[in-house]
């Protein structure tokens, strides 16, 4: 009897896996470079959010795990560890939903290799202004897939409506839009702003005409984010050899500073 019941509990679970996989990969059909919709928010899947609640974030984190997803979940481990959190049971319970979130992601995607972003944050005011932006508005291109992104604890992304006007968006670099951000602020209404819940999904439009507009949210308490975006192998090897390059200046920077400091 107690197997039988175990066996329906799982069998129950994987229907509803491949349920939510289901409703993502739904929810993504509604989104096309030439459609009415930037953005879609969609269930995650994640069976315990509760988790998420009880992790601490003393520090902050950013990690980015490029491919090799079979090391997923140790790296999701040693993030949370770094974030503050030695409670080895929640960290390990957490780590298997965000992976196992990852594969839902990719499968409703199509796709078998990405790019994860994991992030925690304590209250800051650097987003008091919001900084309404698409991403990649410089670097158009209707072949990028939408990326996925997920609030796993504190305040949510913020989405202007899919119909918004984005002319002023499109800038040619970072700095343009650091100088544009309170002009943006002004612009978009705060009234207007669509949010996510805590542990939903959203996948938005990105380098394209119909690009989501979006922003961070006032970080006034500590916030767990994380992104997934597709990549293909060649994608992944070059961002690859980016991270190393950006390693070697900083080491080399530290060791100049290391020396003149002898001198
Ligand atoms: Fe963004």
């Amino acid at each position: 009897m107690k197997k039988l019941i175990i066996c329906l509990g799982v069998l129950g679970m994987t229907f509803l896996q491949a349920e939510e996989g289901l409703d993502m990969k739904k929810a993504l059909e509604t989104l096309h470079p030439s459609g009415n919709e930037s953005f879609v928010f969609v269930p995650s899947g994640i069976q315990k959010p509760e988790l998420f609640e009880k992790l601490k974030v003393t520090n902050f984190y950013s990690g980015h795990f490029v491919g090799e997803l079979d090391l997923l979940h140790e790296r999701f481990v040693n993030a949370m560890i770094q974030m503050g959190n030695d409670d080895k049971e929640i960290v390990e319970e957490a780590a298997t939903e965000l992976v196992n979130l990852t594969h839902r992601v990719l499968k409703a995607q199509g796709d078998d290799n990405c790019i994860v972003i994991f992030r925690s944050s304590l209250p800051v005011d650097w987003f008091a202004i919001p900084r309404w932006h698409i991403d990649g508005g410089n670097k158009l291109n209707d072949q990028v897939p939408p990326k996925f992104v997920i609030t796993l604890k504190g305040p949510t992304t913020l989405f202007q409506p899919s119909n918004c006007d984005k002319s002023l968006t499109f800038v040619q670099s970072r700095d343009e839009l650091d100088k544009k951000r309170e002009e943006l602020a002004l612009f978009y209404s705060m009234d207007d702003a669509i949010r996510p819940k805590n542990c939903e999904g959203a996948f938005f439009i990105i380098r394209n005409a119909n690009a989501a507009v979006h922003s961070e949210p006032d970080v006034t308490e500590e916030r767990i984010f994380m992104s997934i975006m597709s990549a293909t192998e060649e994608e992944i090897k070059e961002i690859r050899s980016k991270i190393r390059a950006r390693e070697e200046e900083i080491k080399e920077i530290q060791s100049r500073k290391q020396t003149q400091e002898l001198i």
